[in-house]
């Protein structure tokens, strides 16, 4: 837990899940110095004679891209809209309004695939990590703007280049940045009703190559932002060319987990294999399940069964009802937490399985993910190795 400062108000803030444990604040100066900016305190754009004063917050707030929820929770009596691409994001949105007190109607959780309010008078972007998110978002939210809507980016400064700038200019208008503070800088855009940018260049396909064993020849669709949208990832293709197949219990077809799925090639590649199987891909991220369901619906039969899911990890999955769980762990996003990420996707995997069901997994050597499934299933198997990476075998043994 820790706990960001207002003028107005100390919120306690943790991240999705809570760990205790975990040494990572909930928020960053960059959420904090467009907190001040919006008071009035701090921060109008460099170089400008502007005296900061308060935006007005009493007409329709949007905040996009905040990470854990501290924007949304401080901003909480403005009524604001958060739209996030992240289930973590806003299920630590949730606990953190709930925890400084508001009911839970007080904020409107929604995604990026949900239709953004008509009409927004204030918008706050949270810069993401990827550039093509902030383009979709962009897109997508500008046709609600108008000549008077406060539109306030922040990020750090190793997050806001000038391809970003670049974005926020073409997209919404005429752009200038704050002096940096604590390596946080904010952006500021005048809407320009003039402007026509189009609409979002997303989502965007390619075909898999001959070289993609299971894979190939698959269309995956991509919403923005999600992992390796532009081109398949080396250990995707890697497990692609080791997938197993024909792995339910007699009688009956597979259910699979495509865990971490995000464009879903992996189960999609499954379930083209075994038609009588039923996939389920889950992810955190709403593009990514988008993606899956789009991809699975552009080449899997019309008859395999599959169910999409945005969540942590298996926590939705009924526990002894899988007999096989594909996963390429996340290593760059989150990074501090990507270790822990992995070890709740293993464990979740093993309590997920039916006796006898294995968790295949495909990781870069260095990562030493076999050390993991060691220690929660008793047994790793490598099924293929090249210099870079691995693809390991854990079967449940017992229950
Ligand atoms: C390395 S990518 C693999 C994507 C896809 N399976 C592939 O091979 O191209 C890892 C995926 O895990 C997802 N992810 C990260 N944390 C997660 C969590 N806690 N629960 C579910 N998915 C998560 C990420 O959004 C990302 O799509």
């Amino acid at each position: 837990m820790n706990r960001l400062i207002t003028s107005w108000g100390a919120y306690d803030l943790t991240r999705f899940p809570e760990d205790p444990r975990d040494p990572l604040r909930a928020w960053s100066a960059a959420d904090a110095y467009l907190l001040r900016h919006l008071a009035g305190e701090d921060g109008g754009p460099a170089g400008s004679e502007e005296a900061a004063k308060p935006v007005d917050l009493s007409g329709t707030v949007a905040v996009v891209g905040d990470r854990w929820g501290a924007l949304t929770t401080a901003l909480a009596e403005h009524g604001p809209t958060l739209i996030t691409d992240s289930f973590l994001a806003r299920e630590a949105t949730r606990a953190n309004v709930a925890r400084a007190g508001f009911a839970p109607d007080a904020v409107r959780l929604s995604t990026t695939g949900d239709a953004p309010p008509s009409r927004i008078d204030v918008l706050l972007v949270r810069v993401p990590k990827s550039l093509a998110l902030l383009e979709d978002q962009l897109h997508r939210l500008a046709p609600a703007l108008h000549a008077g809507t406060v539109v306030v980016g922040t990020g750090m400064v190793t997050e806001i280049h000038t391809s970003t700038l670049d974005l926020f200019e073409r997209i919404i208008g005429p752009t200038r940045t704050s002096l940096a503070r604590q390596k946080a800088r904010l952006i500021f855009s005048t809407p320009d009703p003039e402007r026509e940018a189009g609409p979002s260049p997303w989502p965007r396909s390619y075909v898999l190559d001959d070289d993609s064993g299971a894979g190939a020849g698959l269309t995956a669709v991509n919403h923005a932002g999600v992992f390796c949208a532009e081109r398949l990832d080396i250990g995707t293709r890697f497990l692609l060319q080791h997938l197993p197949t024909g792995r339910g219990a007699e009688g009956r077809g597979a259910h699979i987990v495509d865990l971490g799925c995000g464009n879903g090639v992996l189960g999609t590649a499954a379930a083209v294999a075994d038609p009588e199987a039923t996939v389920t891909f889950i992810d955190e991220s709403y593009p990514a399940v988008a993606s899956a369901e789009a991809t699975f619906r552009a080449n899997a039969a019309e008859t395999t069964r599959a169910r999409f899911i945005a969540g942590d990890a298996l926590s939705a999955v009924p526990a002894g009802s899988v007999d096989l769980v594909l996963n390429n762990p996340p290593f760059h996003s989150h990074q501090a937490t990507s270790g822990a990420t992995a070890w709740r996707m293993f464990a979740g995997a093993r309590a997920a399985l039916r006796p006898g069901g294995e968790l295949w997994v495909v990781g870069n050597r260095h990562l030493d993910y076999h050390v993991k499934l060691r220690k929660l299933f008793g047994n790793s198997q490598v099924v293929a190795g090249n210099p870079k990476f691995v693809v390991l075998r854990a079967v449940k043994r017992d229950r």
